[in-house]
């Protein structure tokens, strides 16, 4: 099976599924890592791994829907069986989802539905919130929504600030993110009214 992942800067989401995918073998390999600006920090692992990179960067293009054209290209190219969104930072329009509807992944910093999109550690902390942590879920046309694939809390802690609390978060992402991709690519998840079955 093909992964296509999708990344805007560090990367550290997509590292570790790389390193999860190797070290487990999953019966799956990293097509190719994209991203929407050349200088995202992630690329370079991705080449260092010898897999396939590319630039797709949403400056160039005039249009949401002429950069998702674009980047459909790119992407279909690989022939993805799962498209995994980490760190990607642009909003997909309903073309994009629809077309990748139900192969579509993202990991989001909060328990959703808790604190949808930006500042996530920051709104915990101000919201006074005991727990916090990150969530996996399918990609639909509302930001920050879909049907969840996985969750892990942290809790947040006296002193903690937003990178603290990011950190403590991130540290969890890397664990729950390649778990919910092996899931998935080994066909144990499906979706039924909008809900996430797991099958084992
Ligand atoms: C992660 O916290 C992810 O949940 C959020 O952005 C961060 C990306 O980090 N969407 P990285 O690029 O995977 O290191």
């Amino acid at each position: 099976k093909n992964i296509v992942v999708l990344i805007s800067g560090r990367g550290s989401n997509m590292e570790a599924i790389v390193r999860a995918a190797a070290a487990e073998q999953w019966p799956a390999r990293i097509a190719a890592v994209i991203a929407n600006k050349a200088d995202a920090k992630g690329l370079e692992f991705a080449a260092a791994h010898g897999i396939p990179t590319a630039v797709v960067a949403n400056k160039e293009y005039p249009t949401r829907e002429a950069f998702d054209a674009a980047l459909m290209e790119v992407i279909d190219g690989y022939q993805p069986d799962l498209v995994v969104l980490a760190g990607f930072m642009r909003i997909l329009t309903p073309g994009f989802v629809d077309h990748y509807a139900g192969r579509l992944l993202n990991i989001h910093p909060s328990l959703l539905p808790k604190f949808p999109g930006l500042h996530t550690h920051e709104q915990a902390l101000a919201a006074g919130e005991a727990e916090h942590g990150a969530t996996v879920h399918f990609v639909t046309a509302q930001l920050d929504h879909g049907p969840v694939l996985g969750q892990v809390a942290v809790p947040v802690l006296p002193g903690d600030d937003a990178d603290t609390l990011a950190a403590r978060v991130l540290q969890e992402e890397h664990k729950l993110y390649p778990r919910a991709v092996r899931q998935f690519i080994e066909g144990r998840v499906s979706i039924e009214d909008g809900i996430v079955r797991l099958t084992d």
